[in-house]
């Protein structure tokens, strides 16, 4: 950890980070909120409104868990459209849902208190296992709808770490009351808004049968939601945001729909739809989507063109002129896709190549954007030759402003079949999977006079086949030299010294080899395990011990002044919509963060620190909401994206935290999956360019980093330690790894965290095909590999020497347990775990160092 300045946290005044953090924040609100309908009645003018709804004034601002973040304050819709000049007529109905509010707070803190007390169980993780509970406002009588210009209905919803969506009313389905207050407010006004305050899918059915004027998708939208939702509904920032997830007509459209979570409560979860889910599925199966991938209507009309193509090599450029032919100020965002064609491999209808988002145009005002893509990216992977094919025949481009409605603009024409990649198959499915294949789409006549571009070999790239390290064998041995580090091509002993330090290796004294060549063996479990610190109120070993809120650190077994080695450590922080922080904190005389008694901090994340000591000062730590991933992916926007990666990093200086665990790129699956809030899109590309966009502003902060994170098939929370992913290999490349291939490419990540589930057999954590064969063979990855949090707790089903022998640098968060099983391991054969060979502790090892001292750099 870099030294922090203590004294800056003393004011509790804004910094101009944080003003300006909050600022974009509202941008990307209002650029990743989706108009999903609207008759005309959008824009409004300020005028006198019935506000009604859960979310009127308990706007839910992120998802439950480790995607969650603190924020200085949240603007309320109320709030927002007050001080836009509306006029509020239901201020009576809003006080009283804000009793049955208060007083259900009350209670459930005092229920999961006791239900603490009672089961031994902290009271964070009781918590977890309610705080998804949803609670009813009261009905909306005829009394209680004064005359007005407008109604506005916020209806909200929570998803969250530890459960995933059920198909059922009050969660992917509204709740019969949510359905009659909407029914009831149709009636009575003349015009009708509907707010979704969703992580998000929400099914539309009952919605749509009520017909609302406007449906406006808010997501969960930083801290000043409420501010952004009067500037959507006035028009002062008109909502810009497409889908990155398909709306389906029915949950039961979606491929995966028997086969996910709640619907399918087994271990073995077939992943049988194969790369056919999301759009890939709808537009190649013929499923007509309710609202398509991409979609997103704007209060005017655009035109857009394809100008000019061109390539250089592989990369395919396109100019598109985009026109605001309509009568209000807008922004668009500008699809390409890419329709392959057939060989011996099927598939899909057509992929998200490129695409590009316009500035807001005034009517009448045009902008050139340009578009490129590498073909080779979008090679398809043949498992059978072990290799990315991009197979002969025209590959069709296709312009578009959403997916369903794309037309074509080019063709580029391959003569004959390119490898791009040779590789070897790693992964071996354990169930019999039986994956479903559209039809071979007939033959398209495409308009003779489309742009044709042809491609020769010379154009294709050619990627070396890796060398890839052995899978480890079930080593039962004593250590032996061969077992000890080679380096540089040499063998090495053990060669045990303390003079060797981490400063000797910055400046060239020593080598980083011959540092890990001179450790103990008891200094190497060290630094493959996460720092072990027992929360001293939660009892929990997933916190830090110097930066509240943060949940671990590397080892500190050698931060200290005295310690001849001086290896600093890094601590972790995690949150998907920004830093998750505690706000306050104080130091005991040793400069230790003081803790009192536990609490459940509703308004402010899942917990904090109650009770606070007179007399001492108190150090602050305001962190910047951002929306929810899923709506900064609908932005569509990745020059703003990268800004708010740079404001998360400034946070970081500020407040000591080496590695901000996000961004996460898994995949939506399907709708339910209860942390699709805290990823970004069905689409592996979306999902790789917005990440690789925050992960380079994030990492603009010299030595700070990101952690991509959960490497891989992290779909669902349906037994969420224990299922086991069944991939085929194909899907596994084309869509779940594609993501982290491509942020490991485009960003070089700090860091990437393995997944909690089983990836076709072993465990996430445990997984030598994703830690070795992958990540570092394969993508030459140089970062840090992590576990995810106490995966190798005993009911978790990891095991702790096979993350080492599979790759994995650290086990987070760490535990005695770790420390011990590994000991064991090294010394003997142990019941429990499979010995470590010297070699592979020691290249973790490496992972660690050369991690701290990239945080290091200047
Ligand atoms: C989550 C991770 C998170 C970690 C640390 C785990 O339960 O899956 O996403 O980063 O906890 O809080």
């Amino acid at each position: 950890m870099k030294k922090r300045n203590l004294q800056e946290l003393l004011s509790p005044n804004m910094t101009e980070t944080e003003r300006k953090g909050i600022a974009l924040a509202r941008q990307a609100s209002c650029e990743g909120s989706v108009l999903l309908e609207n008759n005309g009645t959008l824009p409004i003018k300020p005028c006198r409104v019935a506000l009604f709804g859960f979310g009127a004034r308990h706007l839910i601002n992120t998802g439950v868990g480790s995607g969650d973040v603190s924020a200085r304050y949240e603007i309320q819709v109320e709030d927002g459209l007050k001080q836009a000049g509306f006029e509020i007529a239901t201020t009576a109905w809003l006080d009283t849902f804000d009793q049955i509010y208060a007083k259900h707070r009350k209670d459930l803190r005092e229920e999961l208190l006791k239900k603490s007390e009672e089961t031994g169980i902290d009271c964070i993780h009781v918590w977890y296992q309610y705080s998804h509970e949803h609670i009813a406002c009261q009905p909306i009588l005829e009394t209680d709808m004064p005359p007005a210009e407008a109604a506005i209905y916020v209806l909200s919803r929570k998803e969250g770490e530890g459960r995933d969506n059920a198909w059922q009313k009050g969660c992917y389905l509204p709740a019969d009351w949510e359905v009659e207050h909407i029914r009831v407010l149709r009636e009575r006004y003349e015009r009708l808004i509907v707010l979704l305050n969703i992580g998000t899918v929400l099914d539309m059915q009952e919605i749509r049968k009520i017909g609302p004027d406007a449906v406006l998708a808010i997501y969960q939208g930083g801290a000043e939601l409420g501010y952004a939702v009067a500037d959507m509904l006035t028009g002062a920032v008109p909502p810009s945001g497409k889908l990155t997830t398909t709306w389906a007509e029915d949950y039961w459209d979606y491929s995966n729909s028997k086969v996910f979570g709640p619907q399918y409560p087994e271990l073995m979860v077939p992943y049988s739809e194969g790369i056919y889910f999301g759009y890939r599925y709808f537009d190649s199966f013929k499923v007509k989507p309710l609202y398509a991938f991409g979609y997103g209507l704007t209060y005017t009309q655009f035109e857009f063109n394809c100008k000019a193509i061109s390539h250089e090599k592989d990369t395919i450029r396109m100019d598109v002129s985009v026109q605001n032919a309509g009568s209000f100020k807008g922004k668009q965002t500008v699809q390409l896709y890419l329709s392959a064609p057939w060989g011996k491999l099927d598939k899909p209808a057509q992929v998200l190549c490129a695409y590009a988002k316009t500035d807001m145009l005034l009517p009448g005002e045009s902008q050139e954007l340009s578009l490129s893509f590498r073909l080779a990216d979008f090679a398809s992977y043949d498992t059978e030759e072990a290799c990315y094919l991009l197979e002969k025949g025209a590959y069709v481009l296709r312009l578009a402003d959403v997916s369903d409605s794309s037309r074509p603009c080019g063709v580029i024409e391959l003569a004959e079949n390119f490898i791009t990649r040779k590789v070897k198959n790693v992964f071996s499915v354990p169930i019999e999977l039986d994956e479903i294949r559209p039809e071979r789409p007939g033959e398209t006549t495409l308009p003779e006079d489309l742009p044709r571009i042809s491609l020769n070999r010379d154009d294709i790239p050619w990627t070396e086949e890796p060398v890839y390290s052995e899978a480890p064998v079930n080593y039962l041995g004593r250590l032996t030299e061969e077992d000890v580090l080679l380096s540089a091509g040499e063998k090495r002993r053990m060669n045990v010294r303390e003079d060797i330090t981490l400063p000797d290796v910055i400046t060239g004294k020593a080598t980083l080899e011959e540092l890990i060549a001179s450790m103990t063996v008891e200094e190497l479990i060290h630094l493959v395990t996460g720092q072990i610190y027992v929360h001293p109120v939660y009892k929990m070993n997933c916190y830090s011990q110097h930066v509240l809120g943060c949940c671990g650190e590397t080892t500190n077994y050698f931060a200290g002044e005295e310690h001849p080695r001086k290896i600093p450590f890094l601590t972790t922080g995690d949150g998907g919509s920004g830093l998750h922080l505690i706000e306050k904190f104080q130091l005991d005389e040793k400069g230790e963060i003081i803790y009192l008694d536990p609490v459940l901090v509703f308004e402010h994340g899942a917990f904090g620190i109650d009770g606070y000591v007179d007399g001492l000062p108190y150090y602050y730590q305001y962190t910047t909401a951002l929306p929810v991933p899923t709506q900064l992916a609908n932005t569509w926007n990745t020059e703003l994206t990268e800004k708010l990666g740079d404001v998360v990093g400034a946070e970081m200086e500020r407040y000591g935290v080496d590695i901000w665990l996000a961004p996460g790129v898994n995949l939506h699956r399907n709708p339910l999956g209860g942390r699709n809030f805290e990823y970004y899109s069905e689409d592996p590309f979306l999902t790789a360019s917005i990440a690789s966009s925050i992960a380079r502003g994030t990492q603009k902060h010299p030595g700070k980093g990101v952690c991509v994170k959960h490497m891989a098939a992290n779909n669902q929370e349906t037994n969420r330690t224990s299922h086991t992913a069944c991939v085929s290999e194909r899907t596994m490349r084309e869509m779940y790894l594609r993501p982290f291939e491509w942020v490991v490419r485009d960003a070089r990540p700090f860091s990437i965290m393995t997944s909690l589930n089983c990836v076709n057999g072993p465990h996430g954590t445990n997984s030598h095909e994703l830690a070795t064969s992958i990540l570092q063979d394969e993508w030459g990855f140089d970062g840090l590999i992590m576990t995810d949090w106490n995966t190798t707790r005993k009911d978790r089903g990891a095991s702790t020497s096979a993350c080492i022998r599979a790759g994995m640098h650290i086990i987070m968060p760490g535990s005695e347990n770790d420390l011990r099983l590994l000991r064991e391991g090294l010394e003997k054969d142990s019941p429990l775990e499979k010995a470590v060979p010297l070699g592979d502790l020691q290249k973790s090892a490496m992972g660690v160092l050369r991690a701290v001292i990239r945080s290091m750099e200047d």
